[in-house]
């Protein structure tokens, strides 16, 4: 399984808390852009330079900056509680959106809504949080290869084998990143010990 798993010990921190089932909504998000930074921190790793020659009140001075614009693309819905700490570490990134949702009983993901920026040649983010049986990613991965995306690269909050080895095996070229490698999925297809419905607990529309 080729993903990288982070492991600061603020990782586990603050994926412990989000995992707890008496974390509210707004701990919630502010526990899922805390992880969100780390991941960002963590893919930087594999974002390409450029040199960039700027003046320091002293002199000139040749120094390296990201290659951007780059492109973030949340998917619909839990995928939006990643997207502002992104924003904050890119601020020129260009952002675009696909909508899918699981059935709930076959678990297949549909695509309900894609609205993607000038993608050609830009390294692209593909952000969602639960990557379960990676049908999501799968798909929107596809999506923004299909739009012309560059090097794309995938940040997930929770991860299960499953979804890892489709996503392998569909897109190896796509570093996958996260802060917590679960066990497995149930048989309804969600992640064990996960957290839950990601989207529910994000948007407090959990029916139980
Ligand atoms: C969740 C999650 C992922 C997907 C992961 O979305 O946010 O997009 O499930 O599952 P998979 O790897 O098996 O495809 P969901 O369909 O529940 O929609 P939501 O974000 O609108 O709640
Ligand atoms: N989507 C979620 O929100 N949670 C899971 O465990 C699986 C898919």
């Amino acid at each position: 399984m080729n993903v990288t798993v982070l492991q600061h010990p603020l990782a586990a921190h603050f994926l412990t808390h989000l995992r707890d089932r008496t974390t509210k909504p707004a701990l919630f998000r502010l526990l899922c852009k805390r992880l969100t930074v780390l991941l960002a921190v963590e893919a930087s790793a594999h974002l390409a330079l450029r040199p960039r020659i700027i003046e320091t009140p002293l002199e000139p001075f040749e120094g390296r900056v990201l290659d951007e614009p780059l492109v973030a693309v949340p998917v619909l819905r839990a995928g939006l509680g990643m997207l502002d700490p992104l924003v904050e570490f890119f601020p020129d990134v260009s952002v675009g959106y696909i909508g899918l949702e699981r059935d709930e009983a076959t678990a297949v993901a549909s695509s309900y809504y894609a609205k993607l920026p000038r993608m050609s040649g830009r390294t692209t983010l593909v952000l969602d949080p639960m990557l379960a049986t990676g049908g999501s990613a799968d798909q929107a991965i596809a999506t923004v290869k299909a739009a012309g995306a560059g090097q794309v690269l995938m940040l997930s909050i929770v991860a299960a084998p499953e979804g890892v080895t489709r996503v392998n095996a569909a897109h190896p070229d796509v570093p996958i990143f996260t802060a917590g490698l679960d066990r497995g999925l149930n048989d309804r297809k969600y992640i064990l010990p996960g957290l839950g419905d990601f989207g529910d607990r994000l948007y407090g529309t959990e029916s139980t």
